[in-house]
């Protein structure tokens, strides 16, 4: 099947249209904007998408760039989807997949979004990119920024974020902004700059970050089909808008005949999303708290739009304790070899928790979204315990393996 009338940004709030390449980011009535897709100019099919390489832009006639752009990568996308059946067993699931997002070029999925708004900037003549960050999309922004020739600026939380992340800015010769008041506050320095025009902003406020984030969706059904479940961390919630608007695509063009179910997962000290799925009334959080530090926000930009997705899926949200993710952290690093970061662990303390409640059932096909590398938090991973033996030379430290050994 094939669209045909143009592209366009739309506000989700008005329903105002904007031309697609207007430069905004939000609606003059202050709604967010989306990319609508309207034109894909040519037959898109499976068998032309696999007769590419496997990454974001496998799938560029339903990412609406200009042609003529010249497009910013790093090859990000095409990242591996683990069958985990050592981890399924322990979880009482037949068919579980983990979508391991951490094998993204800066360690995380905000590559996907980054490789395409970043090309948009360039397009667009920007010189300079600002975000607010828990520190993915800061370490993304800064990478993507540098291999494009444009200035990155980053607003993150003082001491809120993960050494991995700010390691990153900081290699990246970014500028770093620490402002005191958590994620929440940084946001509010993006939206008071949203309407610059030397600085262009790069938060999932930005559509084109949603366009290229869209992609995971893309991906997971190109390899398996529509599972029953998919399962995600939730923070500001662009990543779930994002997963599920790509999926409608595919549906609306006819490329997938169904939606699978999505499952929202937030930390119990920063939840506004799951306590709104299940009260019927949004309240942000001021006092957020977690070990999962990308997903210590109070007040998700999109926290309506994921109230959609819940919805229109017939998906579920539900919170988990900071043990909880420890555990799955650590279940998931020991029993499959897979090195994901709290917030990512989230999304399989989430599956342990859903199957426990009935929600999710043991034949159903679920895939997991480990949406960060273990290295982007180094101090978590110091803090596990395990046998340490501190020897004196190499003599000893043979007696002590082959003792070891001996052991079993
Ligand atoms: C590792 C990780 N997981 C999950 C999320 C949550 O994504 P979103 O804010 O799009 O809901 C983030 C966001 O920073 C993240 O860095
Ligand atoms: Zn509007």
């Amino acid at each position: 099947m094939v669209l045909d009338a143009p592209n366009l940004l739309i506000c989700e709030k008005c329903g105002r249209e904007y031309e697609l390449l207007s430069r905004r980011i939000f609606c003059d009535c202050g709604g967010l904007l989306r990319v609508e897709l309207r034109s894909v100019d040519a037959e898109v099919s499976w068998e032309l998408f696999r007769s590419r390489k496997f990454y974001v832009w496998r799938y560029r006639e339903l990412i609406p760039v200009p042609k003529d752009a010249e497009v910013v990568t790093l090859y990000e996308g095409g990242t591996p989807l683990i069958r985990a059946s050592n981890l399924g067993r322990s979880l009482r699931l037949t068919n579980l997949y983990v979508k391991f997002e951490g094998a993204n070029p800066t360690g995380s999925f905000k590559d996907r979004g980054m490789t395409v708004a970043i090309t948009i900037a360039k397009y667009l003549g920007v010189r300079a990119v600002v975000c607010a960050s828990t520190g993915n999309t800061s370490s993304s922004m800064a990478a993507y920024a540098r291999r494009a020739g444009l200035k990155p600026i980053l607003v993150v939380p003082k001491n809120g974020i993960a050494k991995g992340k700010m390691g990153q800015g900081l290699l990246y010769g970014a500028t770093v902004i620490e402002v005191e008041g958590g994620f929440d506050t940084a946001m509010k320095v993006i939206m008071e700059l949203a309407n610059d025009l030397k600085v262009y902003p790069l938060n999932s406020v930005n559509p084109w970050r949603i366009e290229g984030q869209k992609t995971v969706g893309y991906e997971i059904v190109d390899e398996l089909g529509v599972p029953d479940w998919v399962v995600l961390p939730v923070g500001n919630a662009g990543n779930i808008t994002s997963l599920w608007k790509g999926l409608k695509e595919l549906r609306a063009l006819g490329l997938i005949k169904r939606l699978p179910k999505v499952l929202a997962v937030q930390a119990e000290g920063a939840s506004p999303i799951v306590k709104a799925f299940h009260n019927g009334k949004y309240v942000p959080e001021t006092k957020v708290e977690t070990i999962a530090s990308a997903i210590r926000i109070g007040n998700p930009v999109h926290w309506e739009r994921a109230l959609r997705v819940l919805n229109e899926s017939r998906g579920y949200a539900l919170s988990v304790s900071d043990l909880e993710i420890l555990n799955a952290q650590k279940d998931l690093a020991r029993l499959e070899g897979l090195g994901v970061e709290p917030a990512s662990a989230a999304s399989i303390a989430g599956v342990r928790k859903a199957v426990d409640l009935g929600i999710i059932r043991g034949d159903e096909v679920v895939v997991a979204i480990a949406t960060g590398h273990a290295l982007k938090d180094p101090d978590v991973m110091l803090s596990y315990e395990v046998d340490r033996v501190v020897v004196a030379d190499a003599e000893a430290a043979v007696k002590t393996i082959e003792k070891l050994v001996m052991s079993g």
